[in-house]
C-alpha cells in the first residue's frame, strides 16, 4: 500500500494490550515463583481473557476487563494445577503495571510533534488503562484513552470503533488503527477505519475478508507510512 493511501489521515488510534503493552510481562515479573508453567499460565490467562471478552459479548452478560482477566486467571492456574492465592494477587497487581514495547514512546512523541491526534481504543477498564498509561508515563502523549466502558460490549463490537469517530469528530477514513491482534484488526477493519496490522510476532492473518491496509512489524515503520519521518 502505498503511502498515498494514507495522506487524509489526522488521527492515530491503537489498542492497548499487545500493541503498546506487553501482556505477557506480567507473569515475567514472576517467573521463577511459576517455575515450568510460566509460559503455560501466561499464554491460558491471554486466551481465555480474549475468549470470553468474546463469550460475554455474544451472551450479553457484560463485565468489566478487569473481572474477565481475573476469571481468565483463576481458569489458567486451575489449569496449570497452580495454587497460590497470594501470586494470583500480585499477577493481578502487575497486569496494572504491564511493560510498554520500546517502539511506543518515540512513536508517539514524533505524531506529537507532528500534530497528530492519538489515543488508546481498548477493551480495558478505564482504571486499568489509567493505571498503564501512568505506569509507562503516556499521558502527555494521548489525547484520548477511550475504554470499551463507555458502550459496555468489547471490541469487535461496531460500536467500539465507532468511539474513536465520535471522539475526534473525523471521518472514518481519517483514522488509522493500529493494533497487533490479527482478529481487532479484522474488526476495525469491518467496520470502515484504515487500518495497520502491528505483527509483532511474525503471525499469519485471520482468514476472515475484513484486512489491514497495512502491515508493519513494529510502530518505528509508523512515521515513514504517514510521510512524517
Ligand atoms: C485491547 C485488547 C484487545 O486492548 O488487547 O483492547
Amino acid at each position: 500500500m502505498s503511502q498515498t493511501a494514507f495522506n487524509r489521515i489526522r488521527c492515530c488510534v491503537f489498542d492497548a494490550y499487545g500493541t503498546l503493552f506487553d501482556v505477557h510481562s506480567a507473569v515475567g515479573v514472576y517467573r521463577e515463583e511459576l517455575g515450568d508453567r510460566a509460559d503455560q499460565v501466561s499464554q491460558l490467562w491471554r486466551t481465555k481473557q480474549l475468549e470470553y471478552t468474546w463469550l460475554r459479548s455474544l451472551m450479553k452478560k457484560h463485565a468489566d476487563f478487569w473481572k474477565v482477566t481475573r476469571e481468565a486467571l483463576e481458569y489458567a492456574f486451575t489449569v496449570a494445577g497452580v495454587t497460590n492465592p497470594e501470586l494470583f494477587e500480585k499477577l493481578m497487581e502487575a497486569y496494572l503495571k504491564l511493560e510498554c514495547y520500546p517502539d511506543v514512546r518515540a512513536t508517539l512523541l514524533t505524531l506529537k510533534e507532528k500534530n497528530f491526534k492519538t489515543a488508546i481504543l481498548s477493551n480495558g477498564s478505564p482504571m486499568m488503562l489509567d493505571s498503564a498509561v501512568k505506569n509507562s508515563q503516556l499521558y502527555s502523549l494521548l489525547d484520548a484513552i477511550l475504554s470499551v466502558e463507555n458502550v459496555g460490549v468489547f471490541k469487535p463490537h461496531p460500536s467500539v470503533y465507532r468511539l474513536a469517530e465520535k471522539e475526534f469528530d473525523l471521518y472514518p477514513n481519517q483514522i488509522l488503527f493500529l493494533s497487533s491482534n490479527a482478529w481487532d484488526v479484522c474488526g476495525a477493519a469491518a467496520y470502515g477505519l484504515k487500518v495497520a496490522w502491528v505483527n509483532r510476532f511474525q503471525q499469519p492473518p485471520e482468514n476472515l475478508p475484513f484486512q489491514a491496509d497495512v502491515e508493519i512489524q513494529s510502530l518505528n515503520e509508523l512515521p515513514e507510512l504517514l510521510n512524517i519521518k
